[in-house]
């Protein structure tokens, strides 16, 4: 059971916050129950699981679990825990099984979690075991355009009122095509950081002209990208907005051009044009013309650990987080498209990525001050841009009046708060969804 602590750990009028909650082993055992207990978790993507019977070994938090997809075609997402004493039923990553063995005793479980199979259930159990209440715990499981999240808790709302008006901007890039996207990967690896400091990085562009110049520059001298400067980025019209805890950054321009991503370069530019011209059409139809020609996501993230795109940050105690790194593509997707896309994500993102590289340092430090006990006396300063966001006319959510802004990071830690503080779903605000989501694309695909 969780404690009756109180955090009040960012002051929302200076943007001060309390820099301890980046490792304090307490706080982080509160989050594992009170955060990643309870709030609806990216755990995967239906492409992980395609036929009857796949399954794919994820995690909701540190907890492991199994993504399976039944006989049926019904998706599970099953904590990865023996019933009897607790062992674990599934030893590898992912494949193709109507049902998980325990090694221990052999205890044994349908992909839908049912406990079928009991070695003694007559002589050693004496046909008393209740053997329908022992099967493998499972979650509550909710779709968005393909990617799964579950959620431990019964009182939380439809994922669709979770996501609520963040799902407007999600849909540019998760919910483009009729095809729908699938998942590659996952990269996996180990990160000396708290997962809080990666998921407020994906609203910080502030660092980008600094941490990444010589990446950035390798970028422009080579693959012919636009230039990246502090004075680009405070001349920009594009936005920050935060709506439950998720946070976006987009790009808001009338000019009809394909989204930047990594994997377009000069010498790829051509094809990318190419592909935004043909599918123009379909997304409008999809997404309706503003969001079609207008608005392009830029960095996100969902809350709690949700990276940009289908990636995840998994806490693994205060001080280290396990990344992984899917790519997602369009399904129909010409080939070439799809391997400028795959290549430039590792080669950006990746383990070995060089954006990646520059921002976990970073990371890292952030966390390491937070150890200090000097370094604790010192709050991190949140303060860019307070007083100067709100609502928008055209936008949803809380939306930042310039494309530089520690806004989103100050909301961020208010809904960490909120979450930490809450008994229940109850006493968590939801904002209510009231973005006119045009065009006839669906929670669904
Ligand atoms: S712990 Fe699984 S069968 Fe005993
Ligand atoms: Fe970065």
């Amino acid at each position: 059971m969780g404690t009756a602590r109180k955090y009040a750990v960012i002051d929302p009028a200076t943007g001060k916050i309390d820099r301890s909650i980046f490792s304090d082993q307490a706080v982080y055992d509160d989050e594992m129950e009170k955060i990643f207990g309870r709030a609806w978790l990216m755990i995967g993507h239906e492409s992980l699981v395609p036929a009857a019977d796949d399954f794919f070994h994820t995690y909701m938090g540190e907890d492991p679990v199994i993504l399976t997809r039944d006989g049926e075609g019904r998706l599970h997402a099953l904590l990865n825990m023996c019933r009897h004493r607790g062992n674990r039923v599934c030893r590898v990553d992912d494949g193709n099984a109507k049902r998980f063995m325990c090694t221990y005793h052999g205890w044994t479980y349908r992909n839908d979690g049912s406990l079928e199979y009991v070695p003694g259930e007559a002589e050693a159990y004496f046909g008393a075991l209740d053997k329908p209440s022992l099967g493998l715990t499972e979650a509550r499981l909710e779709t968005y355009a393909g990617i799964v999240f579950a959620t431990w808790a019964n009182d939380a709302p439809s994922l669709e009122a979770y996501l609520g008006d963040a799902r407007w901007y999600l849909d540019t890039v998760f919910n483009r095509r009729d095809g729908g996207t699938q998942a590659l990967g996952p990269i996996k690896w180990l990160e000396p950081a708290n997962w809080k400091t990666m998921v407020d990085n994906c609203s910080d562009n502030y660092h980008v002209p600094t941490s990444h110049l010589a990446s950035a520059r390798v970028q422009s001298r080579w693959l012919g990208r636009p230039r990246l400067s502090h004075e680009d980025q405070f001349a920009s019209p594009n936005k920050h907005a935060f709506v439950n805890g998720h946070a976006v950054t987009f790009r808001d321009a009338d000019d009809n051009t394909p989204r930047f991503v990594h994997g377009m370069s000069q010498d790829t530019a051509r094809l990318f044009q190419e592909y935004h011209e043909a599918t123009t059409p379909e997304v409008e139809r999809r997404l309706g013309a503003l969001r079609a020609r207008r608005v392009q996501l830029g960095n996100h993230s969902i809350f709690p650990n949700g990276i940009l795109g289908l990636r995840l940050a998994l806490p693994r105690g205060p001080l280290e987080t396990e990344f992984w790194h899917f790519v997602l593509l369009d399904r129909e997707a010409p080939d070439e498209i799809k391997r400028a896309l795959r290549i430039g994500s590792q080669a950006n993102n990746g383990a070995a990525g060089m954006f990646e590289q520059d921002d976990v340092d970073n990371w890292r430090q952030v966390t390491q001050a937070s150890t200090s006990r000097l370094g604790r006396r010192h709050p991190q300063d949140l303060s860019m841009g307070l007083g100067h966001a709100g609502p928008h006319p055209d936008y949803p959510g809380v939306v930042s009046e310039r494309y530089i802004s520690e806004n989103n990071q100050r909301l961020f830690y208010r809904r960490w708060e909120e979450f930490m503080n809450a008994e229940s779903w109850a006493d968590i605000p939801l904002a209510p969804i009231r973005a006119r989501f045009d065009g006839s694309a669906t929670m669904r695909g």
